[in-house]
């Protein structure tokens, strides 16, 4: 079985999304990392939300509210100006460094690349081309084309239609292993890059490969073009 093709998720898996808890710290010192990572949990539910209520907003729409509601579930007053200037470090995010070099060296390997994820374009533009990150992506894809979030199938359809082969022959790479099972689920192979130490969903499905750190997936990659 070989990789034609390989698809990133962006955030957690190519972008440090708790990158930005420097600035929520300053904003609320003290209160940083769990404004962060409380954003993060709301963030993806209203994403399931929205999806299941076929009530389908932006990516940008999606983590502003969910960034009121975390706030709000901590105590934290935050004003526009707060709230603006997370938003906005929202499009400089920390690529993990791992993820910087991995990405060179596939692309060296001959592979085209995409990003698939539930960012909508101008964000995934945007975080993108302040990485220089610009040249190494054939794809930029956003669910926002589907009108619905992953995991639901018209997400990840937006893979194969793109590199124009079967799911089966895409690498799909994830850092949330909900994404990995779902990608598995539609039919790629998946790779779950367990970054945090996070246990293995328990949803009948486990992604082709997994391991702690991009490095893992050039290894996989390598492996599965030379057999
Ligand atoms: C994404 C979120 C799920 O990039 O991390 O799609």
């Amino acid at each position: 079985m070989s990789i034609k093709a390989i698809a990133f998720d962006a955030y957690g898996t190519i972008f440090d999304v708790f990158s930005i808890g420097a600035l929520a710290e300053d904003l609320f010192p003290g209160r940083g990392e769990a404004l962060a990572a409380a954003w993060r949990v709301k963030q993806i539910d209203y994403t399931r939300l929205r999806t299941l209520s076929d009530r389908y907003e932006p990516f940008s729409k999606v983590t502003r509210d969910a960034l009121t509601f975390a706030a709000r579930s901590l105590g934290l007053a935050l004003d526009e100006a707060g709230a603006e200037a997370l938003m906005t470090a929202y499009d400089h995010l920390a690529v993990f460094p791992d993820s910087a070099v991995a990405l060179r060296r596939l692309r060296a390997l001959g592979l085209p690349l995409a990003i698939l994820s539930n960012g909508d374009p101008p964000m995934l533009r945007a975080v993108v081309d302040q990485a220089g990150l610009g040249g190494v992506f054939d794809h930029l894809l956003s669910v926002d084309a589907a009108g619905r979030f992953k995991t639901a199938p018209e997400a990840y359809a937006l893979g194969p239609k793109a590199f124009g082969c079967a799911a089966s022959d895409i690498l799909f790479v994830s850092s949330n292993g909900w994404d990995a099972c779902g990608a598995a689920w539609y039919g790629y192979r998946s790779f779950w890059i367990n970054r945090t130490g996070a246990p293995l969903e328990a949803l009948d499905i486990v992604p082709a490969g997994i391991g702690d750190s991009m490095h893992d997936v050039i290894d996989f990659v390598t492996r599965a073009l030379d057999g």
